[in-house]
């Protein structure tokens, strides 16, 4: 059986530093081709299908998750995806125990002032509200006092709800965000990423910047406890995971997202994450 790698349109080649994946499924002597998941042409039974840089389904939900259902066997399964393409999954977390960035979800646009001041009132460094459905950080939205409030609202970029309302971690600022790469159930690589300027998100686009760290037991144990709460809940076998983790005032790392549909490797900082991501897909072909 073969390996298809699900990528979209803007990454046809393959995620950013594919080379490190490719070179490992073929040392495996697993045959693995990129393609897009709207591509009608492609055959999708008889494959293996993982999902990696899927990263356009944001507002083709329904459609995406119409075609992950078709797909025979797919990584993780479209299960996991129903939960995970919305971030009310944070709330079911901190509800199992986990740590988790204190969340508070919105349906409407009338209820939005009352949740921000809320947030506001427990931390005075401000509100993040973002898209419930929503990647690459768009829609991320900050109140914080000097660009309207809770009471003044500015809903400039905020796009359509549902949202969750957050507090501001302003240690994304300085520490900034990890993010440990789960396979197989163990945490296997760690990165640090910090935003630049006046952002608050960390991906490059925003002009963040990433490197390899070594993982701490803290960051491990919690994003292994993290993919097992997601496990137990969703009653699925999780075969790959990003856990995306900050520091709260009180010290402690808490989550920030868990990536289980398209969580980009990172191959270009971690190429150990091709041979870790091969590993794991050969151990699921053994299992016929
Ligand atoms: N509550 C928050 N406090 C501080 N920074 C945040 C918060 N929420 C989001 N961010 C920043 O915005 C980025 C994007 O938000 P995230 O929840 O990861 O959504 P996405 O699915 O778009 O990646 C995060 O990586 C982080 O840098
Ligand atoms: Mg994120």
């Amino acid at each position: 059986m073969d390996l298809l790698l699900v990528t979209c349109a803007a990454y046809a080649e393959g995620e950013p530093g594919h080379g490190a994946l490719d070179v490992a499924l073929a040392e495996r002597g697993i045959s693995a081709r990129w393609v897009l998941w709207d591509d009608p042409t492609v055959e999708w039974a008889g494959s293996l299908v993982a999902i990696r840089s899927a990263w356009d389904y944001e507002t083709r939900r329904e459609e995406f998750l119409a075609w992950a259902r078709s797909v025979p066997r797919l990584l993780n399964g479209v299960d996991v995806f129903v939960w995970n393409t919305d971030k009310v999954y944070l709330t079911q977390l901190a509800d199992a125990g986990l740590p988790v960035v204190p969340t508070i979800s919105v349906d409407g646009e009338e209820d939005l002032p009352a949740a921000i001041a809320v947030v506001w009132d427990e931390n005075p460094s401000g509100a993040v509200v973002k898209p419930r459905v929503g990647a690459g950080g768009r829609g991320v939205t900050i109140f914080d006092g000097t660009d309207g409030g809770p009471v003044e609202l500015d809903e400039s970029g905020l796009g359509l709800g549902p949202w969750v309302v957050q507090p501001l971690v302003s240690s994304v600022r300085t520490e900034g965000e990890y993010s440990v790469f789960v396979l197989a159930g163990e945490p296997r690589s760690m990165v640090r990423k910090v935003p630049v300027g006046d952002e608050i998100r960390v991906h490059e686009e925003y002009g963040g910047s990433t490197a390899p760290v070594t993982r701490t037991a803290e960051a491990g144990d919690l994003a292994r406890r993290t993919v097992r709460a997601a496990e137990a809940m969703i009653g699925a076998r999780l075969d790959y995971a990003r856990v995306d983790l900050l520091r709260l005032a009180d010290g402690a790392l808490a989550v920030s997202e868990l990536e289980v549909t398209e969580p980009g490797l990172y191959l270009e900082e971690l190429p150990e994450n091709g041979p870790a991501f091969a590993a794991m897909v050969a151990a699921v072909l053994q299992e016929g």
